[in-house]
C-alpha cells in the first residue's frame, strides 16, 4: 500500500477521480480512500494545512493503513530566480525553518535526531517520472489553464525544501531564507514534518512540489488560482508515470 497526501482537496482531487474500488475510513477528522490507482494499491487523504495535521497523517497512514511508502504532493512558494510557476521540485532535503530551540539545540536542528534535515531516499525515480510527465503535460493540463499561468515549458528540479507554519508571501522573509539555509529551493508547510515521522518509523518518502506562486506580494492570489485548477492534474501525470 502506498500513501498519498496532499495538504488540500484541490491537490489531490484529480487522484481521487481516477481512484477505482474507494474504501472511504474515517480517522481523526480526516477521510482515508483507499483504492486502486493506476493498478497500485493506495490510499489517499488530504491532511489540512500545517507541521501538526501532516505529522498526524502520516501517523496514521503508518500505523493503521501499514503503508511501505509514502508521497506528498501539492504546491509550494518557489524562493529561486530561476523557479516560474508550473516548474516542479522533487525534494531531496527538507528543513523546518521555524523549529528554532535555541540555545539549546543549533538553530533548524531537530531535537534528539542532531540533524537539520530529513534526506529523501531516491528522488531522481520520481525526477525521471516527473520529467516524462512534463514531455506530455499537454494531456493533463488545459492550454486555457496552462496560458494563464504563462506557462510553456516546465522543468523539474531536484531540491531541497523548506517547511514551517508560515504562508510567505514577503521578500523579508525570503532573505531570510536565502541567508540562513542557502540551498533551499522552495517554501511549504508539510513536507519536513512528514519527512521527520517517515525517518523515525523508517518509511520511504517523496515530496512533490508544484510552484503555484514565488512568495512574494503576489502569493495568495497566485497559490489560490494554481491550487484551485491545476495542482491535482501534475500529481496525476507525474504518479501516472511514477507507478508506470
Ligand atoms: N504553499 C504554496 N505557496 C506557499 C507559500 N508562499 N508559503 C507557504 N506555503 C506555500
Amino acid at each position: 500500500m502506498i500513501g498519498i497526501i496532499s495538504a488540500m482537496q484541490e491537490e489531490i482531487q484529480a487522484l481521487l477521480n481516477e481512484l477505482e474500488h474507494i474504501t472511504t475510513t474515517k480517522k481523526g477528522m480526516r477521510e482515508y480512500y483507499s483504492g486502486t490507482l493506476f493498478n497500485k494499491n493506495v490510499v489517499l487523504v488530504f491532511s489540512r494545512w500545517g507541521k501538526v495535521a501532516s505529522a498526524a497523517t502520516t501517523t496514521q497512514l503508518i500505523n493503521d493503513f501499514n503503508v511501505e511508502e509514502i508521497i506528498f504532493t501539492g504546491v509550494a512558494g518557489g524562493i529561486k530566480e530561476t523557479l516560474n510557476i508550473g516548474d516542479v521540485v522533487i525534494g531531496k532535503h527538507l528543513y523546518q525553518h521555524d523549529l528554532d530551540a535555541r540555545p539549546f539545540y543549533n538553530q533548524f536542528e531537530i531535537p534528539i535526531l542532531k540533524n537539520k534535515y530529513v534526506a529523501t531516499k531516491n528522488p531522481k525515480n520520481l525526477l525521471k517520472a516527473t520529467e516524462q510527465f512534463i514531455g506530455t503535460y499537454g494531456d493533463f493540463i488545459s492550454k486555457t489553464e496552462a496560458n494563464a499561468f504563462n506557462i510553456t515549458t516546465p522543468k523539474a528540479i531536484l531540491g531541497d525544501i523548506a517547511s514551517g507554519d508560515q504562508f510567505i508571501s514577503s521578500i523579508e522573509k525570503i532573505k531570510f531564507l536565502n541567508d540562513l539555509l542557502p540551498s533551499t529551493t522552495c517554501v511549504e508547510m508539510e513536507g519536513a514534518s512528514v519527512a521527520q515521522v517517515c525517518f523515525e518509523y523508517s518509511v520511504p518518502f517523496s515530496i512533490i512540489r508544484i510552484i503555484s506562486d514565488k512568495a512574494n506580494d503576489n502569493a495568495t492570489i497566485d497559490f489560490s488560482r494554481f491550487a484551485n485548477s491545476i495542482a491535482s492534474n501534475y500529481a496525476l501525470g507525474i504518479l501516472k508515470n511514477y507507478f508506470a
